[in-house]
């Protein structure tokens, strides 16, 4: 005699679709961490060319026509440099290695790659080099990711020239860092966008520069800001803090 039956029914719908999702992050991950490691080898050679075509244009200073190609070569290593640096520091998990370093240093680290593009773009860069006991524990690597974005952002804002002024002040606990263009400056609505990954107004641009740059003053602690007018220019400052992240 049957008395009754019990019926469980479960629906496993959710389940599977959260296991599908997983399964697609999982490879997404994978991706971005075989992108990173190809990023990371084409990274060295890179840099071999990039050194290499410095000395031949050094070598060609008096030759207008072959100095012009070296000059393509060392822009072109630069540019490839540059990318490949960003989309590292986007795809993999940001760790700070953090050291002392004065901040004349740091401006002394970027000096090279601004001048090159200021003179290709014919814009007029001045660095102020600030005292050498000015000094900041961070990891200065990515401050200088952090400043050659700012410095390239300005660099590329500017009409023929026009100037980018780089400089630092300081706090009794902090470090402010200016990058102030003549730019064409931007709109408020936006100045309001500027940090969002992807968003960018120029043929070919990642629109990850300022996204990365706020990821890693964030990262240290920090605070950055814009102030922006339409026709006059911009001015980006990063606030450090001396003794770095969470002391
Ligand atoms: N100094 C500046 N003056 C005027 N506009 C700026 C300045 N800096 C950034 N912007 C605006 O913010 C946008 C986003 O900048 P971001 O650096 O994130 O990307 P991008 O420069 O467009 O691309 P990428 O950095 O990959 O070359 C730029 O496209 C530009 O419109
Ligand atoms: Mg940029």
């Amino acid at each position: 005699n049957i008395l009754g039956a019990i019926c469980n029914l479960r629906d496993i719908t959710e389940i599977r679709r959260l296991e599908k999702r997983l399964q697609s992050h999982e490879r997404l991950a994978a991706l971005g961490e075989m992108a990173a490691s190809v990023a990371h080898e084409i990274r060295n050679p890179l840099g071999t060319i990039e050194g290499f075509a410095r000395l031949l244009r050094r070598d060609l200073a008096d030759m207008p026509a072959p100095l012009q190609l070296a000059e393509r070569i060392v822009a072109g290593a630069q540019n490839l440099n540059y990318v490949i640096t960003n989309l590292l520091t986007y795809a993999r998990p940001m760790r700070l290695m953090t050291t002392d370093i004065p901040v004349a240093t740091l401006f002394e680290y970027c000096r090279e790659t601004l001048e090159d593009r200021a003179s290709r773009a014919n814009v007029s860069l001045t660095i102020e080099f600030p005292s050498p006991s000015m000094s900041l524990r961070c990891d200065h690597r990515q401050v200088m990711q952090a400043l050659l974005n700012l410095g390239i952002n300005a660099i590329e804002a500017c009409q023929p020239s026009q100037t980018v002024h780089i400089s630092a002040t300081q706090r009794p606990a902090s470090v402010i860092l200016h990058i102030r263009d003549t730019g064409c400056g931007m709109p408020p609505d936006q100045v309001a966008k500027v940090f969002d990954p992807f968003f960018t107004t120029k043929e070919g641009g990642t629109g990850l520069g300022l996204s990365l740059t706020r990821k890693i003053i964030d990262m240290h602690g920090g605070d950055i800001a814009v102030a922006s007018v339409p026709g006059e220019g911009t001015e980006f400052t990063i606030e450090l803090a001396k003794k770095g992240v969470g002391e």
